[in-house]
């Protein structure tokens, strides 16, 4: 059972390391054009690689946003007087009926706008576009204004209706497409909204307690739980349990840090439930490590209600977590495959833990049954299936 609990957290850890291992500096545009830095943004599947001139102040660049429909357009633009969508000097990228794009700019004066073709703030020498392999490709030279290198920058996708650019969803990847970037440093970083480190943290914050509170402490309670049935895993059980429940609450304990500074870094309270959630597992989580000190003996007379009592919060802690997991993830907005890997990770814990459980009845009932055979006074030590009667932890403690 460990085997496959190790596999399950593999799978997770390998996934997480490869989607964020994937690089935009490897990637050959069709004309050869090799571009000396590449930032990827941090929402909409997009890069964006350039050579800055320091000469004349020019800079070329390539906008690609990967895994577009023929009926979207894509845009990127510099915001050089503001920040956000209004003000932005964009560089638009059209589909047309023969499935060609066409490349033009258009100097966004409002949330009104239809991106009409209109000339930018600065020269822009050389703009067209091409669609390749489901990305498309703006490539543009941009003559900096006022010998301006750092800027903020803005990018999104929308539908085409008849022929022209319609409005954009406003989801969390729509209004997150907002940073700045540095064109000499090569520095992408936050701008108005959610922008590259701000949206690093939040991730942070939710590996750290997606993989702690909402997957180690629940496959902790499950070592507890379906271990002690097996003799030969006494008192192994005890300890694979403390072990898994300690690593969770130290990891946990990081993952909630990281969230209250985000939550203090905010302007304005928001997210309140998660926030709440979040602060009472932290509390019953504490209460749960430093109960074990308050352990009664297993032959006192207490013990079974502390073990009703440590039980019963376990599980509340566990229910708490899944549900926090799932609201960060509703509040993060990631890529719907994170809410599916979590998902996964879940039923196949719940499959698991239906097939112990039966397996667990199957055993205790078996026990009893041998020992009325046996005669009166029974030696089921082993039967308990974690609630019970601490005869599991009598072993270890
Ligand atoms: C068809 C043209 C477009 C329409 C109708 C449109 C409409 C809107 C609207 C209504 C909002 C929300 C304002 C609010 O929060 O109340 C918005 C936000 C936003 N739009 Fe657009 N948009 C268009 C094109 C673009 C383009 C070309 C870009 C980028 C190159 C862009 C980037 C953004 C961003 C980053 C936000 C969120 C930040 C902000 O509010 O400034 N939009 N858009
Ligand atoms: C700017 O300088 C670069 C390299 O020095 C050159 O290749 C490019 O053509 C120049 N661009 C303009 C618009 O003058
Ligand atoms: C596609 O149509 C546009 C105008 O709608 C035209 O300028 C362009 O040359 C066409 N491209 C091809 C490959 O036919």
């Amino acid at each position: 059972m460990g085997k496959i609990f190790t596999f399950l957290f593999l799978t997770l850890l390998s996934n997480l390391i490869i989607s964020s291992a994937q690089d935009c500096s490897t990637y050959s545009f069709t004309n050869n054009a090799i571009y000396a830095t590449c930032v990827t943004l941090p929402v909409q599947n997009s890069h964006l690689h350039w050579n800055y001139h320091s000469a004349n102040g020019t800079a070329d660049i390539a906008y690609r946003h990967t895994g577009v429909s023929t009926s979207q357009w894509v845009a990127w633009a510099l915001n050089v007087g503001g920040s956000g969508m209004v003000g932005a000097q964009a560089l638009v990228a059209l589909p047309n009926s023969n499935g060609s794009v066409q490349a033009y700019t258009s100097d966004v004066t409002s949330y009104s706008t239809s991106l009409q073709q209109s000339p930018l703030s600065f020269q822009v020498p050389a703009i067209r576009a091409e669609r390749v392999n489901g990305d498309v490709v703006i490539y543009a030279t941009l003559v900096l204004p006022s010998g301006r290198t750092s800027f903020n920058q803005v990018w999104q996708s929308g539908p085409v209706s008849n022929g022209a650019p319609g409005a954009h969803n406003l989801g969390s990847e729509n209004r997150n497409s907002v940073g700045t970037v540095d064109f000499v440093t090569g520095q992408a970083g936050a701008g108005g909204g959610v922008g590259g480190s701000l949206l690093h943290r939040r991730n942070t914050h939710g590996v750290l307690n997606a993989v702690s509170w909402g997957i180690l402490m629940p496959m902790g309670a499950m070592f507890a739980r379906y271990l002690k049935v097996f003799k030969v895993a006494h008192p192994a059980w005890f300890y694979i349990h403390i072990a898994c429940q300690v690593t969770a609450y130290g990891v946990g304990v990081a993952g909630w840090a990281t969230g209250l500074k985000l939550g203090s870094d905010s302007k304005t309270l928001k997210y309140t439930t998660h926030r709440n959630i979040g602060i009472t597992l932290f509390a019953l989580g504490t209460l749960q490590v430093f109960a074990l000190l308050l352990r009664p003996k297993p032959d006192n007379k207490y013990r079974k209600y502390w073990n009703i009592y440590h039980a019963g919060v376990g599980y509340t802690v566990i229910a708490l977590a899944i549900t926090n997991v799932y609201k960060g993830l509703d509040i993060l907005d990631p890529e719907k495959k994170w809410k599916h890997a979590y998902t996964g990770v879940l039923i196949s814990l719940a499959a698991i833990a239906v097939i112990l459980e039966a397996f667990t009845w199957f055993i205790v009932l078996k026990r009893k049954k041998e020992d009325k055979q046996q005669g009166p006074v029974g030696t089921g030590a082993y039967g308990s299936n974690g609630y019970g009667n601490g005869h599991g932890h009598s072993q270890a403690a």
